[in-house]
């Protein structure tokens, strides 16, 4: 690996394939206004124990991917592995009014210590939502269905909704005591992970994708059954609303989801367009008791992944418009030139809004700065050589017609309307 290449699991981004994420960004925002969520950036680092606390000392998160580091003071801090916790924090620090709404989405890098592969990276980008203050399972039915719009918004539709339920923290007993009586028989020919998990948190060898593993799991009894009345209740009302709003699902009896802070409602949307790794969103409803609160704050969120959605759109062949073209290239011909040919530009810019506009001031030859023009595919090269710089003028070329004129500066603005045109 070159010194200058970026470390495994990481990447550097460069236009034109940032035209994707740009676009990503803007129609996330523009979707998620439209249900009155707004925006929070949270810092990249945290304390330690604000995703140790939540996200569950037995989750494949935390026991093995954090980058967690200590700071010159002695604390031990880490890289958001994912959005949630850090974001429940904020909004207990910002204070929530008992019964008040709070409706927040966010995107950025997030950092697992992954082992690298197509649509797993170690730093990799989410766009998520999280929403606080209401229990109802409407809230989570509409973030759902918004969730499905900003895929289809976005072009990466065509994805499968998988939806279950974990019930809630009474239910957990009852289905610990089963999942660990159906599976201590065949513990020694599980993976070492499932191993881990029978005694720390049996309920997530369900999320085992081992293919030995699943073959034992597909016999597990399924947790719905041992749900209680309210959980069972909960679930079928999300269910009779995204029916109520045309949304598609499967029920998943297996899916579980790898972290520890969910109740009630949990879902993933797998997409064909990606390989192995083919979940492009996830998300559910949890409680998460932020550092030093001793109440939990209930909410429902969920994070898609931008680099899967990327792949998931690019497999649908949607792909955003975009382009680095200059509109003028302004031609300063020997060193005399190319302070008449910087203010040139600088005004243009400033009088004629949005225009592009590059001023070559390398002083070399016409025909070097004439391919310049070519390779920006500029539609116009402003030329000011020794003649036009005496007469106060320049010349304008015309690069689609291969025609030019000499123009008074005043009118060169004008001139160039009327090309653009
Ligand atoms: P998650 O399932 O861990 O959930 O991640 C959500 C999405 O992030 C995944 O579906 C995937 O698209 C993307 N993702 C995760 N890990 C990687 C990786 N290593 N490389 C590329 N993409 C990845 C959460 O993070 C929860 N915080 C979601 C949530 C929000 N639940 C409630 N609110």
């Amino acid at each position: 690996m070159a010194v200058t290449e970026p470390l495994p699991g990481t990447s550097d981004l460069w236009e034109p394939e940032l035209f994707d994420w740009n676009e990503l960004e803007n129609k996330a925002r523009d979707v998620f206004h439209r249900y009155g969520y707004c925006e929070v950036r949270t810092p990249i680092f945290e304390r330690t124990d604000v995703f140790v606390h939540n996200l569950g000392e037995s989750s494949d998160v935390v026991q093995k991917e954090m980058y967690t580091f200590e700071d010159r003071g002695g604390r031990s801090l880490t890289l958001r592995p994912e959005g949630t916790a850090a974001v429940i924090r904020a909004i207990a620090n910002k204070g929530i009014e008992q019964g008040e709404e709070v409706r927040t989405f966010y995107m950025g890098p997030m950092f697992r210590g992954e082992r690298p592969a197509a649509g797993r990276r170690r730093q990799f980008h989410q766009i998520g939502v999280e929403a606080v203050g209401s229990n109802s399972p409407w809230m989570d039915a509409e973030c759902i269905a918004m969730l499905w719009f900003f895929l289809e918004k976005v072009g990466a539709s065509g994805g499968k909704l998988l939806i279950n339920s974990r019930g809630l923290p009474q239910d957990r007993p009852i289905i610990s005591q089963a999942l660990t009586e159906y599976f201590t028989p065949h513990i020694s020919c599980m993976c070492e992970d499932c191993q881990r998990r029978l005694n720390m948190n049996v309920s997530r060898i369900l999320d085992c994708k081992n293919p030995a593993c699943q073959e034992i799991i597909n016999g597990a009894p399924h947790i719905s059954e041992m749900f209680c009345e309210e959980s069972k209740q909960y679930f079928s009302r999300v269910c009779q609303a995204l029916d109520k709003l045309g949304v598609p699902y499967e029920i998943a009896p297996r899916l579980v989801r790898g972290l520890d802070y969910y109740i009630h409602t949990v879902f993933e949307i797998t997409h064909p367009g990606l390989g192995g790794q083919d979940a492009i969103a996830g998300g559910g409803r949890y409680r998460i008791t932020p550092p030093g609160m001793k109440a939990a704050v209930e909410g429902i969120g969920f994070a898609a992944g931008m680099e899967r959605i990327l792949m998931a759109r690019a497999s649908r062949g949607v792909a955003a418009q975009g382009s680095t073209d200059m509109d003028v290239v302004v031609l300063c011909l020997g060193e005399a030139a190319v302070p008449q040919g910087l203010a040139l530009g600088e005004k243009l810019r400033r009088e004629m809004g949005g225009l592009r506009i590059k001023v070559d001031f390398s002083a070399r030859s016409l025909k070097a700065q004439m391919r310049t023009a070519n390779k920006y595919n500029s539609r116009i090269a402003l030329i000011l050589g020794e003649d036009e710089l005496a007469k106060g003028q320049v010349l304008c070329r015309n690069m689609r017609e291969a025609s030019q004129e000499s123009l008074a500066l005043d009118k060169v603005s004008e001139t160039i309307s009327s090309i653009l045109k």
